[in-house]
């Protein structure tokens, strides 16, 4: 296999590359409320589960962002669900407008109450983790943020039982450049244990 290599070091601001490699990255939709009481909307692709106990999860911001600022100075956000039927309001709030106005207005969003956090629920989207911010680190050119999830709130239309149906959430992706992606085909990989692995495969 021939294969390009590149130094991270010869190619400051590798995003372009980067970003086309880890994919398809999820899009954390980040609600956020100023010390001012607007209510701040935008995504995050860097946005992953860290923790399961307690739950944690982490969104990475870079620049000068409002959603760093109101989460230094409140200490709370709300990631909702992004959606493919969303995907346009989901860009609109991506634009870098100033502090001062609010994204559920501009993107014409309509505004739900948390349970448990200040920060604002997106009515539309299908998922809500409210979250209290635990931890927050300056790394590089970013800003990494953890979150303890302190209240889950799921559309009762996207649950059938305990199990999350993948065709109502419908989640959509960030890829390279400006590429998102919806889910392609559903594949079942049920994990192996030392044993099935053994009777499927034969001893180690
Ligand atoms: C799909 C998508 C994903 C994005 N992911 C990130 C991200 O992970 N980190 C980031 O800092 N900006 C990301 N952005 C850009 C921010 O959403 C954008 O700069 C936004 O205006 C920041 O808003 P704020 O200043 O209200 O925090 C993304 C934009 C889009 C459209």
């Amino acid at each position: 296999m021939a294969r390009r290599l590149t130094d991270p070091a010869s190619m400051p601001g590798i995003y372009s590359l980067l970003g086309a490699l880890v994919v398809p990255r999820p899009i954390g939709w980040v609600s956020t409320r100023s010390v001012d009481g607007i209510d701040n909307l935008a995504p995050h692709s860097f946005y992953q589960l860290v923790s399961t106990n307690p739950p944690i999860v982490m969104i990475g911001t870079m620049g000068e962002k409002d959603t760093a600022r109101n989460i230094k100075e409140t200490g709370e956000f709300v990631v909702c669900g992004s959606t493919v039927t969303l995907i346009e309001k989901i860009n609109i709030t991506g634009v870098d407008f100033e502090a001062g106005v609010s994204e559920f207005d501009i993107a014409g969003l309509t505004r739900e109450p948390s349970e448990i956090v200040a920060p604002l629920r997106v009515a539309e989207s299908p998922y809500a983790l409210e979250c209290r911010c635990t931890d927050m680190f300056e790394m590089g050119n970013g800003i990494v943020i953890f979150g303890e999830v302190v209240m889950i709130a799921v559309d009762e239309n996207v649950m059938d039982g305990t199990r999350v149906m993948m065709d109502a959430l419908e989640p959509v992706a960030r890829l390279g450049a400006s590429d998102w992606s919806a889910l392609g085909e559903i594949f079942d990989v049920p994990r192996l244990s030392v044993a099935d692995y053994e009777s499927k495969y034969g001893a180690q």
